[in-house]
């Protein structure tokens, strides 16, 4: 018998296919299910920045009524639709989750500021969480900003975050940095116990009868696994940090190319919200099925074999090999 255990921000973990955070978690049973279907640990989805600050200005609204003195600020508070719950309900449902399952349940905090609402990291690891995901998101569209002066108010957030909070902590990026490298190994320095590799930005598109910029969620395809792939292949070996590949994928094949550039493990929405929750068993099958035919006894036995420090010809993931790409097409 193969022996598909991994271990990831210090939590031992029966296999290396982890639920990422999605709508999906916002039903116990769904979590129940994700469960029996095989899958090692769950993540919560998103208790977003701005849900805290709506909470607490709606607070503040509802203390100062009638005084007229913060009117303005409030005429618009955004609806986030399904997202929209206050963060007590968060915190509390995850609480439930935590009860009713028994593999480890990771929480998720979504934001890009420091402030108070980063004490809710606290609350989460209250509520029982057994590690934090922190995501950074955001996009930059201002050309006094500079790439240094936006990494270095990540960094503080990481850090504010890492002091409020005992829980293993992992950091959800994007692709674009020009040095990425650089920025992974100073947020391990600033707090960070793991990467989650990588962040996709929805894009939104252009509604050309309205006239409007409508958002535009695309599920994942196994094609989108080379981003992270080629980066954590990098990663790996020279950031002391455990490695979490999301994004593309999709299969068995998928997840063991993951293990190979050196993830700890990988984390997936897309194929489950596409094919059903039922998918993890066939993936982890899949895993079995090609590590036995491969004589592979273990996950750890071949994690990093394919990273960058560890292939024959190391070029491949950098310049070296663009030329002979475009060649070969
Ligand atoms: C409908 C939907 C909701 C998501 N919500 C969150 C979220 O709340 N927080 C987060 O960090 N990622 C969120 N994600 C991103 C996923 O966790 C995952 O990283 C991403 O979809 C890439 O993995 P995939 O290719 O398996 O879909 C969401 C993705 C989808 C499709």
């Amino acid at each position: 018998m193969v022996d598909l255990s991994t271990s990831y921000l210090g939590l031992s973990l029966k296999n290396p296919l982890v639920a990422s955070s999605s709508p999906l978690m916002q039903k116990t049973e769904t979590a129940q299910q994700l469960e029996a279907a095989g899958v090692s640990a769950v993540v919560m989805y998103s208790l977003f920045e701005e849900q805290i600050i709506n909470e607490s200005l709606k607070l503040h609204r509802d203390l100062e009524r009638g005084t007229e003195s913060f009117a303005e600020a409030l005429t618009y508070l955004p609806d986030f639709g399904q997202y929209s719950i206050g963060p007590e309900v968060y915190v509390r449902h995850l609480t439930r989750i935590k009860e009713a399952v028994k593999i480890p349940v990771i929480g998720s905090l979504n934001g890009v500021t420091t402030g108070g609402w980063i004490e809710y990291a606290q609350k989460i690891e209250a509520a029982g969480a057994d590690a934090l995901e922190l995501n950074l998101y955001y996009l930059s569209a201002d050309p006094d900003l500079t790439s240094s002066e936006l990494e270095a108010s990540y960094l503080k957030l990481v850090n504010d975050v890492r002091k409020q909070i005992r829980l293993p902590l992992a950091i959800k990026l994007s692709p674009f940095y020009t040095s990425l490298p650089n920025f992974a190994r100073r947020l391990v320095e600033a707090g960070a116990d793991g990467l989650i590799l990588f962040n996709r930005f929805y894009q939104p598109d252009f509604d050309l009868e309205l006239l409007e910029v409508v958002p535009n969620l695309v599920l994942s395809n196994s094609d989108e696994l080379r981003l992270p792939l080629r980066w954590i292949a990098i990663l790996f070996g020279r950031i002391q940090a455990d490695l979490a590949l999301t994004g593309g994928v999709h299969s068995g094949l998928d997840v063991l190319k993951a293990m190979m550039a050196g993830a700890c493990v990988t984390t997936v929405t897309s194929e489950f919200l596409q094919n059903g929750i039922g998918r993890a068993a066939e993936i982890l099958a899949e895993i079995t099925s090609w590590m036995e035919e491969h004589e592979y006894v273990s996950i750890k036995q071949m994690k990093g074999s394919m990273s960058q420090q560890a292939v024959a010809e190391p070029a491949a993931f950098e310049r070296a090999n663009y030329m002979k790409v475009l060649s070969s097409y």
